[in-house]
């Protein structure tokens, strides 16, 4: 088509409606502030430091770093909405994309962004977005007007670097709150411990490497590693290259008999271990989605040990569909069954350290091993049958022949003690527990019910009577028909 003689009109986007637009995007307060991190990294930066200040309606989020810093121009550049295109090609660590973070994740927070930057050689400037500015007078235009010393003189002991100011945190406290309201400022520093959480997972790799020390109110943040590599009872899978730049590699995580409790808790992570099972999508070493089977999988309580990570370089957004967020990646589908080929090996050993704590439970040693529990096919289903020949078992039907009642004692608490709930959890999850007597003929029910008939009887009851018990009694419950017909069996 060619543009160069054809009718146009202009169609310019409503600044006070457009800008509110952008502060839906859907962010919470983590994916906002991490994005805003992202930038620092982007910068070089090598301290990041988060801040928050409780002051009801008038309470701040500030993050600092000293990356290289802006001057005038590129500030503005910066906090202009599309700053830079999606489609260009950025350097390897960059971690932007569109041109819109700085300022889609503040307004998912606030009415007002300050950025205050200096960059080496140069006065530090700063400008305000004030979303009220904006709505008023539908202009989109900066502004400046003074603030507060503090903020002015945040980066006078650094060479460079930025600071992005929020206030007026409308998402997150209610403009009119004082700042001695409990309950919101409870829910506020609760909100602030998430976001330390958060960021420790997210940039966990950049930390540990060492190529940046985060702060969170003054005190360096801890890496949140999910692979939980310190523990020598974690499965690595060979790594592999799912197409000429995805890297994949799978863990199975250490049993919970490995872990205290306070390891326990922590490895689950922010939404617990079975939330946190799954693929760990990084971009450029940046956590983009911990613990999602990208559409391949369920999650399910057995698999709740695999983790498995995937780097992608940002040279590969398009094809993975990375939203403004960073939150959100689709599966390329071309490589969809390798990685769900290797996802599935990693799964199945997953599951069966989950369920036998990670030993082998064949043959041990070069030795048998005694199972107690066996699962029995019947029909398309499974059973769980009593081995045996367990030497216990064995043994306790050897006592039954001289101490019956000290032997059917014993195995009725070697029963409740040892039955195998986690197996039959995991293949009732699938559908594959065989209900009570399925696929069995009903003779052995049969012969059960004629044993209680025959002794109620004999104890004076009625055969109503003994119908109704049978009703109300597991498993006969189950079998109306036979109770129905009890004086012909
Ligand atoms: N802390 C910072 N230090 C130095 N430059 C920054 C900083 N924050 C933002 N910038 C500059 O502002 C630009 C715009 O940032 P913004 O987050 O809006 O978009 P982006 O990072 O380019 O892409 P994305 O929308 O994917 O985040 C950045 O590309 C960068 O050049
Ligand atoms: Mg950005």
């Amino acid at each position: 088509m060619n543009y160069n003689d054809i009718e146009t009109t202009a169609a310019e986007p409503c600044a006070s409606s457009m800008i509110l637009t952008f502060r839906a995007i859907g962010y919470n307060l983590e994916t906002a502030v991490a994005d805003v991190i992202d930038n620092s990294i982007s910068a070089n930066a090598k301290n990041i430091w988060f801040s928050s200040e409780w002051n009801g309606g008038n309470s701040v989020i500030t993050i600092l770093d000293d990356g290289c810093g802006m001057n005038n121009e590129e500030l503005v550049q910066a906090m202009k909405p599309g700053a830079k295109n999606p489609m260009d090609k950025r350097p390897e660590k960059d971690l932007g994309r569109f041109g819109l973070g700085l300022k889609t994740a503040s307004f998912s927070q606030c009415q007002k962004l300050i950025v205050v930057s200096k960059k080496a050689g140069f006065a530090p400037i700063y400008w305000i977005w004030d979303l009220n500015y904006v709505n008023k007078t539908n202009k989109w235009e900066l502004i400046r007007y003074p603030i507060a010393d503090d903020f002015l003189h945040a980066l006078d002991k650094l060479e460079s670097g930025t600071l992005v100011i929020w206030t007026d945190l409308d998402r997150i406290i209610p403009p009119d709150t004082l700042q001695s309201n409990e309950i919101v400022k409870d829910k506020f520093l609760a909100q602030m411990a998430k976001v330390k959480q958060h960021l420790a997972m997210t940039f966990h790799r950049f930390i540990e490497e060492k190529s940046v020390k985060l702060f969170c109110w003054g005190h360096e943040v801890k890496p949140w590693n999910p692979f939980v590599t310190t523990k020598s009872q974690t499965q690595l899978f060979s790594d592999d290259y799912l197409d000429s730049h995805t890297f994949v590699k799978g863990y199975v995580l250490p049993h919970k008999s490995y872990f205290t409790k306070e390891e326990h808790l922590d490895a689950g992570g922010i939404k617990g271990w079975v939330a946190q099972q799954g693929f760990y999508v990084y971009r450029s070493k940046r956590l983009l989605l911990a613990g999602d089977w990208l559409g391949l999988f369920r999650k399910e309580v057995h698999y709740q040990l695999a983790r498995i990570q995937i780097d992608l370089p940002n040279q590969s957004d398009n094809e993975w569909l990375i939203d403004i967020k960073k939150s959100t990646a689709r599966l390329p589908f071309e490589i969809q069954e390798r990685i769900k080929s290797y996802a599935s090996t990693v799964r199945k050993k997953a599951e069966e350290v989950f369920r036998h704590r990670g030993k082998l439970y064949k043959i041990r040693n070069g030795q048998e091993f005694h199972l107690l529990w066996q699962p029995k096919k019947q029909g398309t289903k499974i059973l769980f049958e009593v081995n045996r020949n367990h030497l216990l078992v064995k043994e306790l039907v050897e006592m039954a022949k001289t101490k019956p009642e000290r032997a059917i004692e014993s195995l009725f608490r070697l029963i409740e003690e040892t039955i195998p709930t986690k197996s039959i959890f995991i293949k009732e999850s699938e559908g594959e527990i065989a209900e009570p007597f399925e696929n069995n003929n009903e003779d052995l029910v049969k012969t059960w019910i004629k044993q209680i008939y025959n002794a109620q009887k004999a104890s004076g009851k009625s055969v109503d009577q003994i119908k109704l018990l049978l009703a109300n009694m597991e498993p006969f419950n189950n079998f109306p028909h036979l109770i129905e017909l009890i004086e012909e069996i």
